[in-house]
């Protein structure tokens, strides 16, 4: 039975913008009974073509305020955040980070050609976590590289299905299946939802690997061994916000989410009111 006045369970979710959705939607599916604050750096998109010390500053400004508003748990729905921002966030803060990374770990599992491709932005692409993830599970296997600039603004713009988006994906993902790519890697979290067309594109036997389940089960893990974060047994609520525009948020969130979902405006405060500093 719901006791209302049984703590409130609140894990805090962020992205450069609304990709991180799709990691949302995989852990909502999972725990139905937690609430979430998610908030979507719009204002700030796309993290990927930004310096290291931008996406730190924004990393840091944006959890801090979802531990503001109550997040005891935070996951960085971001690859790119992760890859630059993590180490210095679980430094700073004292609230648990689940984060993520490209799935280049088990993409090598899977590939029968021995080569793969992993799609990105460019500041994951080059950053020292990809080589490192490359350095350790990618022994005999050929890993292509594959930064797509512009492709999370078409995301953040609702373009899943546009002929400039296909034509654009064609120019990515054709000379990784040339050059004999069975298995492909969605190493951003927005690439997730222009899934179905990337499906389309390299056709049935080219598999896609992307991480949001597999941060879900880490998630819920974490929840199931923390005692304070069990989960209630009321229906657990989203609360959405957004550094950008909430009026056009309103529209894409809704088309991503799946419902119609009401988002809320988050002061866009400059990047530099609280750089990091160690
Ligand atoms: N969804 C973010 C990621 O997973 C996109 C970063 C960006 O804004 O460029 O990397």
């Amino acid at each position: 039975m719901t006791n209302p006045s049984s703590p409130v369970r609140t894990v805090g979710v962020f992205d450069s913008g609304v990709g991180g959705l799709s990691v949302l939607k995989a852990i909502r599916k999972k725990q139905p009974t937690i609430d979430f604050i998610y908030i979507a750096d719009s204002g700030n998109a796309p993290y990927g073509s930004r310096s290291a010390e931008f996406i730190e500053s924004r990393a840091s400004h944006i959890t801090n305020s979802l531990v503001d508003a109550g997040a005891q748990i935070i996951v960085v729905a971001c690859n790119t955040a992760t890859a630059i921002a993590v180490a210095k966030l679980r430094a700073k803060l004292t609230v648990p980070i689940v984060a993520m990374e490209p799935a280049i770990k088990p993409a090598v599992a899977h590939t029968k050609t021995g080569v793969i491709g992993v799609l990105a932005t460019e500041r994951t692409i080059e950053s020292p976590s990809v080589a490192r993830l490359c350095r350790e599970f990618g022994q005999g296997v050929k890993i292509l590289l594959q930064p797509c600039p512009g492709l999370v603004e078409l995301v953040e713009r609702g373009e899943l299905s546009s002929d400039y988006t296909q034509e654009y994906l064609r120019k990515l993902i054709a000379p990784l299946i040339a050059q004999g790519a069975d298995t492909l890697v969605l190493g951003c979290t927005h690439y997730v939802f222009l899934e179905p067309m990337i499906q389309h594109i390299t056709g049935a036997k080219v598999h896609i690997i992307e991480s949001s389940a597999a941060v879900a089960r880490q998630t819920v893990r974490y929840l199931s061994h923390n005692k304070n974060l069990e989960p209630g047994e009321r229906t657990g609520q989203e609360l959405f916000l957004t550094t950008g525009s909430p009026e056009n948020a309103q529209t894409i969130f809704s088309k991503l989410w799946g419902s119609p979902v009401e988002v809320q405006a988050l002061e866009n405060k400059p990047a530099h009111a609280d750089l990091m500093t160690y």
